[in-house]
């Protein structure tokens, strides 16, 4: 395959953060939990820990935690590199909704052709490429039903390899368009059928829905008819076709799904030779990154609609349950590589939305919203995410750390910095940021908030290596590693156990790793099953935290990984720190997406990408050379596809 073909939709090869926000280089002490470190300090090749100086920060934090530690009651497995979706026993696990798969538009249910000669038109009514995000939403809307509801699903990127017959081999308008249509949202009907039949996909459904990357989509907040925003086609900055790179998602009280916009970067080109502080600072190159949209719609053309690429980076807000409602890009949550919005209520109602920004050195944000939920009034919780504060994190060395603003007119935040208006402020939150001294961080994937402790909140950081050596930010004490090959995750307690707090405590929850790793640094610091690149994470209803992985393919089961199988998820009691793996998934995939019926019965999981190759492009010719997951034999190639997850005894997952 040429190299043109090559693509990294992550973007982790870049590094777009030059601000010179304080690092410190030699740090006295990660700050994980004593009991941690009393463990494993030595494992971890942190340089000079002192015990003694290493408050009992988590301990102090989860002493009003009454709740009692739930059980988990399944057996570990094993690290698998078998092509299929491994579960312990007594479980089951089986595919929903595949990759072209049809959505269930009424009178409009294309079947998937395996050899992927579905139309552009016919794709825009399946299920997009390379499932995510996503949250399960109950029937009828309010009630807590768990036999019946609807599923939101992000739909990230496209595998062009897989997507089209012969690949990128030609291109045209036509292979442009399927694309566009295989990334976005699904939102599909689901019931469980009953009786030894599980669950299926409601086909046609009045709720069915795919949002692409052309469905028209509304602007709201601070940046909405900005001049930043403007473009020719959309002279007011009111609406934007579409949305793209559907990474990590969120869910509001109110009943809503939050859709987070990620690698936007990659569509966009500008070729002049010349990119503004603007373009560069959100990884714009001159060159196109392989999507090639650009070649064919000139809106991703840079020189042609300079202003395109401000309207992406966002979070975007669907209501699942109107099909006909418009989505809107929520922009007082500030533009960055979204991974995913995690949503949480102030005891006094007001809405805080919890976002990572997942690049090399980028920043831990959160909103805070101005006004207060309101149960049963749809029209007021509908603008909640349009007025409030917008924050960035920085984590002190003393375990110390604040919540910065990013206002206009504000520590440094103004029109000497060039930012005009808040406008400007959150279409360029990341510049924003940099002025405050936000804390460079390992990735920031999802962040998961704690049901059973207020104010208690994780956040995976996936990996960076990049931290040492000449010209480097450096370790810090939030970011120890400076070969942090297999990722950590943090955990803070917001100020009086209140999610609109400014201030926080914080500490190291877990630094992933292997116990038999050759180098010190990639030894890790947990109790259980060794894991790395930790990515999707949330609480189920029980207080379980599940993580799932996302290792590469150009590392996975090599290298440093090697003998470590496939990407995978684990479950893990915050109280006993204590890490089981529960699944694995097939060759070539991540593990992503998670939700759960609200009787907690039911767990829904994504595969995205299985059969991906180290440069995630597929070979049109060998389809199947890495997975053949879910079709196996009978399959013409692999599918990112749902996954419905059930105890064989009809109880709690985890339990
Ligand atoms: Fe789309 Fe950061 O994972
Ligand atoms: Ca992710
Ligand atoms: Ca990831």
């Amino acid at each position: 395959m040429s190299d043109s073909y090559k693509i990294k939709h992550h973007g982790v090869d870049d590094t777009t953060n030059p601000s010179a926000a304080p690092a410190l280089s030699d740090i006295l002490a990660a700050r994980l939990s004593r009991r941690d470190l009393m463990r494993s300090s030595a494992a971890a090749g942190i340089a000079g820990a002192s015990l003694s100086l290493i408050p009992t920060l988590a301990e102090a934090a989860q002493a009003p935690s009454a709740a009692r530690p739930a059980k988990l009651g399944f057996t570990a497995i094993p690290f698998s590199s078998a092509d299929r979706v491994v579960v312990p026993e007594g479980y089951s696990a089986e595919v929903l909704y595949a990759w072209g798969d049809a959505v269930g538009l009424k009178g409009n249910s294309p079947a998937f052709r395996a050899d992927a000669s579905n139309s552009a038109a016919e794709q825009a009514a399946q299920a997009g490429m390379h499932h995510d995000g996503m949250a399960f939403f109950p029937l009828p809307q309010g009630a807590r039903a768990s036999k019946h509801g609807l599923l939101a699903i992000n739909h990230e990127y496209t595998d062009d390899g897989l997507l089209h017959s012969d690949g990128m081999k030609t291109w045209n308008g036509e292979k442009v368009l399927k694309a566009q249509a295989a990334v976005g949202v699904s939102v599909i009907e689901v019931e469980d059928a009953g009786k030894g039949r599980g669950w299926r996909v409601v086909r046609p459904s009045k709720y069915a829905r795919r949002i692409t990357a052309n469905t028209p989509i509304g602007i709201g907040g601070p940046a909405r008819g900005h001049a930043l925003m403007k473009t020719e086609a959309d002279s007011l900055g009111v609406e934007i076709l579409g949305t793209l790179n559907n990474c990590a998602n969120g869910k509001t009280p109110w009943g809503t799904y939050l859709t987070c916009e990620e690698n936007f970067d990659g569509y966009f080109v500008n070729e002049s030779g010349t990119l503004s502080d603007n373009e560069k600072r959100y990884g714009i190159k001159n060159k196109d990154a392989g999507y090639k949209w650009a070649w064919e719609d000139f809106r991703f053309d840079l020189q042609i609609n300079p202003n395109e690429a401000n309207r992406f980076g966002w979070v975007v807000e669907i209501d699942p349950y109107d099909p006909k409602s418009k989505p809107v890009k929520r922009t007082a949550l500030g533009r960055f590589k979204h991974e995913g919005a995690t949503v949480t209520l102030a005891p006094d109602g007001r809405a805080v939305v919890y976002m990572g920004d997942d690049q090399r050195f980028e920043y831990i944000y959160k909103f805070v919203s101005k006004g207060r939920f309101q149960a049963g009034n749809a029209k007021a919780n509908s603008r909640l995410l349009d007025e409030g504060t917008l924050y960035v994190a920085r984590f002190d060395a003393d375990g110390s750390g604040q919540w910065l603003p990013l206002v206009h007119g504000q520590n440094g935040v103004d029109a000497s910095r060039g930012f005009a208006d808040q406008g400007e402020v959150v279409i360029k939150a990341r510049l924003a940021a940099d002025v405050v001294g936000a804390t460079k961080m390992d990735r920031p994937e999802w962040i998961a908030v704690n049901p059973k402790v207020p104010g208690e909140v994780y956040c995976t950081l996936t990996n960076n290596s990049e931290r040492g050596g000449e010209g480097k930010p450096g370790v810090d004490a939030a970011n120890p590693r400076a070969d942090n090959k297999f990722g950590h995750i943090i955990r803070w307690h917001e100020a009086g156990g209140n999610a609109a707090a400014t201030a926080f405590k914080w500490d190291l929850f877990a630094l992933a790793g292997r116990p038999d790793a050759k180098s010190d640094a990639h030894k890790g610091a947990l109790k259980g099953d060794a894991f790395g690149s930790p990515d999707g994470l949330a609480f189920d209803a029980q207080g379980v935290l599940w993580v799932q992985t996302d290792v590469s393919t150009s590392t996975v089961n090599m290298k440093e990984y090697a003998g470590m199988g496939n990407n995978q998820m684990l479950a893990v009691v915050p109280q006993t720190g204590e890490f089981r793996r529960f699944l694995t998934g097939p060759n070539g995939c991540e593990i992503t997406g998670i939700s759960f019926t609200p009787d907690s019965r039911t767990m829904f999981i994504n595969i995205q990408h299985p059969g991906e190759p180290e440069n995630e492009r597929s070979d049109p010719a060998k389809p199947k050379a890495i997975s053949s997951w879910p079709d196996g034999d009978a399959g013409g190639r692999p599918r990112s596809a749902t996954v419905v997850i059930r105890k064989l005894d009809g109880g709690v997952i985890g339990s």
